[in-house]
C-alpha cells in the first residue's frame, strides 16, 4: 500500500532540525505493518524544489524513518515535487504512483489543503482511506469548530498575516478573547475596526534595527520611536495576556509574539507557551513556530493537542475545505 505522509521537516545543514512530523508518521505505519501489509509505501514532498534537487533528498527522512521502523517491509520513495507532475495533480504521475500499489492511506494533515498527485490524484485511483495522524487532527481541531468549554482564548501571532486573517474572521467571533502579538498586531492596528474585540499589545520590546545585537528598550505599543521596530511583547503585555490565558477553557494559538529564534526577543513567545502549558484547558496549538517554541522549551506534551498542521490547520479553521480530505470517501 502507498501511505501518503508530511515528512516535511526542517533541515539545517541537511540534518532533520525538528523530526516531529516524522514521529507523528510512525503509528500509522506500524500499525499497517503489524497488520500484515505485505508492503508499505511511504511518499511525500520536502521543501519547495522546482524539479530534482539534491538539498531537498529525502535522503535524511528516509533514514531517521527506516531506522525508526526497523521493517524491510517499508519503502520511502524520493521527493515527490521532484516530479513536476506533483504540484500540478497530474494524472500521469498520480498513475505512477498508484500502480504499484491495491491501497491508498492518506495521512499527511500538513498537506491535504494541497491538491496535488500525491494528496488527491492517487487518492481518485486507489480505494483510500484516513491514516490515524490524518483522523486525530481532524478530530482535535474538529473540536474548536464545535460547542467550546468557555472562556474559549484565541491567541494569534507570527509574520505570515494574510495567512492568519481568515481563521481570525472565522473564529474571532466565536472566542471571548483574543488576544494578538507579533506582526499580526502592527497589522490589525491599522485594519479598520474588527467585528469582534481584540486585546492588542500595551507595551513592546523596541529594537533599534532588525538584528540580534540592536539596540532595544521596553515601550509602551503607541509610542515606537521613529525608525525602531516592534521585536516582541513587552513584560506588562506577557502579563495581561497569560491572565487571560490562565482563566480560558479552551485555546488555540498559532504564531509566535515576536522573532523569538533570537532569544533576546523570545521571552514573549516563551511567557505564552508556558500560560498555554499550564491553563486547565482543552488547548489546541498549530504552525511551525509555535511547536518549536514549546518543543524547545520541553512544553510539547503538556498542550492537549500539537498539531502537525501549519496551512492546513489554518485552513480547516478557516472554515474551508481540505481536498486531501474531501477525496476521502470516510474521512
Ligand atoms: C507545511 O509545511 O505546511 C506542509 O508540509 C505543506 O508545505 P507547502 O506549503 O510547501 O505545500
Amino acid at each position: 500500500m502507498l501511505v501518503r505522509a508530511d515528512l516535511n521537516v526542517p533541515l539545517e545543514d541537511g540534518k532533520i532540525a525538528d523530526d516531529t512530523r516524522i514521529r507523528a508518521a510512525l503509528p500509522t505505519l506500524r500499525w499497517l505493518l503489524e497488520h500484515d501489509a505485505r508492503n508499505v509505501t511511504v511518499c511525500s514532498h520536502l521543501g519547495r524544489p522546482k524539479g530534482p534537487d539534491p538539498a531537498f533528498s529525502v535522503a535524511p527522512v528516509r533514514e531517521a524513518l527506516t531506522a525508526a521502523i526497523g521493517d524491510d517491509r517499508l519503502t520511502v520513495l524520493e521527493n515527490t515535487r521532484f516530479n513536476p507532475g506533483e504540484t500540478k495533480n497530474d494524472p500521469s504521475f498520480a498513475r505512477e504512483l498508484a500502480d504499484a500499489n491495491d491501497l491508498f492511506v492518506e495521512d499527511a494533515f500538513g498537506s491535504v489543503h494541497r491538491a496535488h498527485a500525491s494528496t488527491v490524484g492517487v487518492a481518485e485511483l486507489l480505494p483510500a482511506y484516513a491514516g490515524l495522524l490524518l483522523e486525530r487532527e481532524l478530530t482535535e481541531l474538529g473540536k474548536l469548530l464545535g460547542d467550546v468549554e468557555r472562556p474559549f482564548v484565541l491567541i494569534s501571532g507570527g509574520a505570515k498575516v494574510e495567512d492568519k486573517l481568515g481563521v481570525l474572521g472565522n473564529l474571532g467571533g466565536k472566542a471571548d478573547v483574543v488576544l494578538v502579538g507579533g506582526k499580526m498586531a502592527e497589522e490589525l492596528r491599522e485594519a479598520n475596526p474588527l467585528p469582534f474585540d481584540v486585546v492588542l499589545p500595551s507595551d513592546v520590546v523596541a529594537a533599534s534595527e532588525f538584528a540580534e545585537d540592536a539596540d532595544t528598550r521596553v515601550v509602551p505599543y503607541d509610542d515606537l520611536p521613529d525608525g525602531w521596530l516592534g521585536l516582541d511583547i513587552g513584560p506588562e503585555t506577557r502579563e495581561t495576556f497569560a491572565q487571560h490565558i490562565q482563566a480560558a477553557r479552551t485555546i488555540f494559538w498559532n504564531g509566535p509574539m515576536g522573532v523569538f529564534e533570537w532569544p533576546r526577543f523570545a521571552e514573549g513567545t516563551e511567557a505564552i507557551a508556558q500560560a498555554v502549558a499550564d491553563a486547565d484547558a482543552f488547548s489546541v496549538v498549530g504552525g511551525a513556530d509555535s511547536a518549536r517554541a514549546l518543543q524547545e522549551l520541553g512544553l510539547a506534551d503538556r498542550v492537549s493537542w500539537l498539531s502537525t498542521g501549519g496551512g492546513a490547520a489554518l485552513e480547516l479553521l478557516e472554515g474551508k475545505d481540505l481536498p486531501g480530505v474531501a477525496v476521502i470517501p470516510e474521512a
